[in-house]
Order: C-alpha cells, then sequence, then structure tokens
C-alpha cells in the first residue's frame, strides 16, 4: 500500500488556563489517530502550540506582576506537563509567539491586503478611560438588558442565555478598572470573508466538513448580511503581534491563532529538514487535517481556509469536529466538582483508563460525550483487566513455569486465529473514519472470543495431565497470540501498554501488518501484572484532590461578632488568597505627593527590585520617618494608574485612620523581598 504523508493538528489552548479533561478529549481522540496512522505504516506528524496572545493573557500577566512572555512560558510548560502525562505524543508543540508565526501571520495578512480583502473602517467600541484601553466584550459587566441580573458580561447573560451586544447593559462598568466605559471611535481592519463566498461553498460541499458542521455554516450565506467582515485588528495595548505598516495596531488573536498550525509545523521542518512547502502547496499530495470542537468550526471552516486560499496555500483535507465533555451527565461543574483538572486526574488514575474510556465513546459525529465515573470504573474493570490483559495472565504462567517461555511451534486452531487476522481491515477501517466506539466494540468482541476459547481449553486442567502438557503449550501459544493481535488493534489508545506487552512478548514493536503471522517459537519474557484494576476509591480521591485544586464558589459569608460596625468582607476561597504575593519591603525612599493630602510616595526595594508606590497613609506618617524601616506589601498586586503616577502594589497598614494608622512592620530577621506566609 501507498504510503500516505499526513500532518495533523489539534487546536491551540490558550495560554491562560490548565488542561482539564474536556481539553482531553479532543488531545486523546487526535493522538489515537495519529498513533493509528503510524502504525499502519504512513508518514505523519502531529503538530500543536499554545495559543499565547489576546487580552486576558496580558491582563492576567499583569496581575500577577509578572510580562506576558513569562506567563506563556510557565502555562507552556504546564500544558506539556499535562499533555505528557496522557502520553499524547505529538511531533512538534510549539507557541503562536514565535518567529515563524509572526512571519505567517504577516504574510497572510498581507497576501489578503493587496488583494484586496482588507478594509479599514472607524467603528464605536467602549473605551475605560482609566485603564487607557478599549474593551473586549468579556470584560463589560453590567446588568442583563432582559433579566436584570447582575454581574453579567458583555455579551451574554449566564442567567437567562440572552445575547445582546455591551451598549444594551444597564449601569455597564470595565471589569478592568470599575469605571464606566465610554464609546470612543477606532480605526479596525476588516477580512473581507464574503470575497470567498464562491470558494467557500464548494470547500463546504466537498466532504472536507461533517455534513451537520457544513450546513450550519451555510447559514450564514442566506442570513441577510450574507458572510460578514472579519474584524481582525485590536488597538494598543494589546498582547500579540503588530499589523505591518501600522503604530497601534494589533492581530486580532483569532488571526494568528490557526496560523500557529502552519507555523510550528514549520519550526519542526526547520527541525528536522521536512519539505514545508510539500504539505502546503495547492496540489500537494500530502493530507492535512484539523481536529477541533464543534464551538469553534466557524473559525476554521469559514475564515481559516478563505485565508489559506487567499494566501495561495492548500486548504485542509478535512476539519474534524467533535462535541463537548459531561462529567455524569452534566456540564462540568466547578460546585460540583466535575471541572476536573488533568493534573488532579494524573495524579491518582492510569492516563491509559480515561484513554480507553474516551475511546469507547468517541465516534465522528459532533454529540457530546459523557464520562459516567461509576461506568468509567466498571467499563475499564471489565473490558482492560477483565478482558483484554486476562487473556495473557491466563495463558503466560504456563509458557513462563512449564516450557522455559517458549511459544509453541504451531497455533492449534489456526482458523481462530486467521478470525483475529481478518478482523484487522475492518477494526483500521474504523479507526481510520473515526468511529473508534465501534472499533473499541469490535475489539473487545475478539477479546471475549479469546477468553471464551481459554475457558473451553482449560489449560489449567490440562496441566495436570502428563500426557497433555504440549497441548498446555499450544493452547497457551494460542491464547498469547490473540492476545498480540488484540494489544495491537489498541497501541493506538494504550501505548503504555502496548509498550509493556512488547516487553512481555520480546519479539520488538507490535506493529499492524505483522499480526498476519503468528508469533511461533519465541522465547517470551517472565509476564508481569499489566494492568491494574481502578477502584471507586481512588476516582474519589482524585475527585478531593480536584477540590482542593479548584475549589467550588460559595455563599457569602455574614459577618457576626463585633466587628459588625465594620463589615468583614464577603468570604474568599483559599485559593483566591493563595494568589495574594506577601512581601517585605524595605522603604528606601518617601516623599510627599504635591496636591494630594492624603498620599506618601514610596520607593520600595523588594531585595532586587524596586517599585514604585502611592500610599494613603500621611495623616499617620511624616515621609521623613519611614525612610529605612521594613514593611509588608502585596508585591503582585495589577499597577493602577493614578492621577499621580502608576502604582505597582499596596503597603499594608491597619487602623481605623487618621494618626491611627499604622503599616504593619515585619518582626526580627526579616528581609527585603522576603515572602510573608
Ligand atoms: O478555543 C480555543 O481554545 C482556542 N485557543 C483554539 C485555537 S485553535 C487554532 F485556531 F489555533
Ligand atoms: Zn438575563
Amino acid at each position: 500500500m501507498k504510503t500516505r504523508k499526513i500532518l495533523i493538528t489539534s487546536a491551540l489552548p490558550y495560554a491562560n488556563g490548565p488542561i482539564h479533561i474536556g481539553h482531553m478529549v479532543e488531545y486523546i481522540q487526535t493522538d489515537i489517530w495519529a498513533r493509528f496512522q503510524r502504525l499502519r505504516g504512513n508518514e505523519c506528524y502531529y503538530v500543536c502550540a499554545d495559543d499565547t496572545h489576546g487580552t486576558p493573557i496580558m491582563l492576567r500577566a499583569q496581575q500577577e506582576g509578572i510580562t506576558p512572555e513569562q506567563l506563556i512560558a510557565r502555562i507552556g510548560e504546564e500544558h506539556q506537563r499535562d499533555f505528557a502525562g496522557f502520553k499524547v505524543g505529538f511531533d512538534n508543540y510549539y507557541s503562536t509567539h514565535s518567529d515563524e508565526n509572526r512571519y505567517f501571520a504577516e504574510f497572510i495578512y498581507k497576501a489578503a491586503r493587496d488583494n484586496g480583502h482588507i478594509e479599514k473602517r472607524t467603528i464605536r467600541q467602549a473605551y475605560d478611560e482609566q485603564a487607557k484601553m478599549f474593551l473586549p466584550d468579556r470584560f463589560i459587566k453590567g446588568e442583563c438588558p432582559r433579566c436584570g441580573a447582575a454581574d453579567q458580561y458583555g455579551d451574554n447573560c449566564e442567567v437567562c442565555g440572552a445575547t445582546y451586544s455591551p451598549t444594551d447593559l444597564k449601569n455597564a462598568v470595565s471589569a478592568i478598572s470599575g469605571t464606566k466605559p465610554v464609546e470612543k471611535e477606532t480605526e479596525h481592519y476588516f477580512f473581507k470573508l464574503g470575497h470567498f463566498e464562491a470558494f467557500l461553498r464548494e470547500f463546504l460541499s466537498s466532504g472536507a466538513v461533517q455534513k451537520e458542521i457544513a450546513n450550519k455554516q451555510m447559514e450564514w450565506f442566506e442570513s441577510d448580511n450574507g458572510l460578514s467582515d472579519w474584524d481582525v485588528s485590536r488597538d494598543a495595548p494589546y498582547w500579540g503581534f503588530k499589523i505591518p505598516d501600522t503604530d497601534d495596531k494589533y492581530f486580532y488573536v483569532w488571526l494568528d491563532a490557526p496560523i500557529g498550525y502552519l507555523a510550528s509545523f514549520k519550526n519542526l521542518c526547520n527541525r528536522t529538514g521536512l519539505d514545508f512547502d510539500a504539505f502546503w502547496q495547492p496540489g500537494s499530495d500530502a493530507e492535512v487535517y484539523h481536529f477541533i470542537g464543534k464551538d469553534i468550526a466557524y473559525f476554521h471552516t469559514l475564515f481559516w481556509p478563505a485565508l489559506l486560499h487567499g494566501a495561495g496555500f492548500r486548504t485542509p483535507t478535512a476539519v474534524n469536529c467533535h462535541g463537548f465533555l459531561t462529567v455524569n451527565g452534566t456540564k462540568m461543574s466547578k460546585s460540583r466538582g466535575t471541572f476536573i483538572q488533568a493534573e488532579s486526574y494524573l495524579k491518582h488514575l492510569n492516563p491509559e483508563w480515561l484513554r480507553y474510556y474516551f475511546a469507547s465513546k468517541l465516534s465522528n459525529g459532533v454529540d457530546d460525550i459523557d464520562l459516567n465515573l461509576e461506568d468509567f470504573v466498571a467499563r475499564v474493570n471489565s473490558d482492560l483487566v477483565g478482558k483484554v490483559v486476562n487473556i495473557a495472565s491466563r495463558c503466560a504462567g504456563f509458557i513462563n513455569k512449564r516450557f522455559d517461555n517458549k511459544l509453541a511451534e504451531a497455533l492449534p486452531d489456526a482458523a481462530l486465529y486467521q478470525e483475529f487476522s481478518d478482523a484487522s481491515e475492518r477494526i483500521a477501517e474504523l479507526y481510520e473514519t473515526r468511529r473508534y466506539n465501534q472499533a473499541m466494540r469490535e475489539i473487545m468482541a475478539l477479546a471475549d472470543k479469546a477468553n471464551q476459547y481459554v475457558d473451553e481449553q482449560k489449560p489449567w486442567v490440562l496441566a495436570k495431565d502428563p500426557e497433555r502438557l504440549s497441548d498446555v503449550q499450544t493452547v497457551c501459544t494460542q491464547g498469547i497470540n490473540m492476545f498480540r493481535a488484540i494489544i495491537t488493534y489498541l497501541k493506538p489508545v494504550l501505548p503504555q501498554l502496548a509498550a509493556d506487552a512488547e516487553s512481555f512478548l520480546n519479539a520488538g514493536e507490535l506493529d499492524w501488518n505483522s499480526i498476519s503471522q503468528p508469533l511461533l517459537t519465541q522465547e517470551i519474557a517472565t509476564f508481569k501484572a499489566l494492568m491494574t484494576r481502578v477502584e471507586p476509591a481512588m476516582v474519589e480521591a482524585m475527585l478531593e484532590d480536584n477540590k482542593q485544586a479548584i475549589p467550588a464558589p460559595t455563599e457569602v459569608a455574614k459577618p457576626t461578632g463585633p466587628l459588625v460596625d465594620d463589615p468583614i468582607s464577603p468570604v474568599i476561597e483559599y485559593g483566591d488568597f493563595a494568589k495574594i504575593d506577601l512581601r517585605i519591603a524595605k522603604i528606601i525612599k518617601a516623599e510627599h505627593v504635591k496636591g494630594a493630602d492624603k498620599l506618601v510616595q514610596l520607593t520600595l526595594d523588594l531585595g532586587g527590585a524596586t517599585r514604585n508606590v502611592f500610599a494613603g497613609i500621611k495623616s499617620a506618617y511624616d515621609p521623613a520617618d519611614l525612610e529605612g524601616r521594613l514593611t509588608v506589601m502585596v508585591a503582585n498586586l495589577a499597577p493602577r494608574k493614578m492621577r499621580f503616577g502608576v502604582s505597582e502594589g499596596m503597603v499594608l497598614a491597619a487602623g481605623p485612620g487618621g494618626k491611627d494608622l499604622f503599616i504593619l512592620t515585619p518582626d526580627n530577621g526579616a528581609t527585603p523581598g522576603m515572602r510573608v506566609k
């Protein structure tokens, strides 16, 4: 069979939060497909990257008092640790904040611009005068215009589900500064998606996109305005790539995110000498597949192919969409404790259990899949431990102990083995078409057959009869060969189990084509338990740990007791508190602030770094008395622009005010920069 050249991608996760098991549906689905293609002997590359740009990442870095580069480096490492934990085998994992991505983003943009597909238009947008920035819809909060619920985002209401524009919100405030936004004019750059209508109609009907998704996208063509222009620019301050020939306009994160697929692959090509053009030129005989969630189909089946086409690249062979993950039948939820982080899962449970469970549920449709935790325990124990591994553990001991580890010279039931070998193309077709659930069913039916064979032959009974000893060897050889075929079929799903089985079989790597030949006269290794059972207690421990990592939102506590005149603020969770970085700071300079009667301007030494902080303690302290003193400060407070300058932190003080205001003073032995615990 001709070797296919295949490039596969999964959606690039945002670099502003951890990987959770909802994400893992996609990475596991894609990784299984990539491993399957390699196992079939195809030339296959699987690339991904972190999606690193945009306002949320910029603001989060500010809140943490670090640069966006530092934030994305840290999150990138966490993501890669979690993916490796789940045995997702990328050929390259990269970042959209890379030279390659800047190059391709500019290239694709310029091609669109030079061919007349970019239009500049002035729009009116909400603006935060204090933070001096335009506000994305998600950063405007107010009361829902429909149901009046407080604290709703600028694009939709989480209480009644209404969608609206931020200008409809009542009593809108900026989520950044808490001030009332104003409307301001700004020039934006729009990609004329409508220019690509004919091309997109063809792309959507070519079979590259699942029918249900393609039909949904086609509805856009029929809507009143046709395909809308796409706003691809954002104003400074923005964390991303500057648009060529502008001073203060940046590419919107969703423009350079899919371009990250090209960038990551280019980076792989640079490292390994692969030919980039052979995959991305129009007419290339290579295949390109994107695996994504159905929520981002719009970007991948309209904008992305249009951008590629406009810049002279080939378009994807297919965009494969999947549904979302529910846990115990409902949306993952922090308060129910089912928002399970990859890290929590990996601390307690074997990654291959989840890989198998997802495989047993995944089809090529876009329906959501459910992780029912009781069913998870039952299915893994019944299928993997009770059926698959059981075949080897029932047969191996006899070969190890009675036959010097040696398999027999021939199979006693070649016809039965032939059935296992004949299943190969059927199972391959199910993997190829992403009907993993059906593939798992076929494979488990084979496992049932193999167990039934061992049940009927009863090697443990034969072993008691000296005359039938050679039958024990052949029966167990038959069993081990059926196990070998099953493990080969499961290898894309269970790479670790397959690797352990390879060590046990001691005959090199299992590959799809070698199943046709049984393993005979082979000296196998001593059998070791290949997989343990999932215990419900492990799942409980994982959920408990996860609750600690992501505390559920709690009711606001009512203040009681002597502080009732100065009520205690609403309760915060330990996780919120843990985010506050308290440090010992030395006041190296303290000055009056002209025109401010409450403020003192402090220069603080944090053991190397210095910070400028405006503190409202003038009523209690003469600046000259403060110099040289140690105090406690919140070191990771987002910088705040005040009338007199930017304040980069907060000094902690206590007291009712006036003269009775005391800056907190550390005890002996404290040094600047030291963490306060
Ligand atoms: O939805 C998301 O999580 C995006 N970060 C996916 C980007 S996929 C691709 F376009 F980069
Ligand atoms: Zn509402």
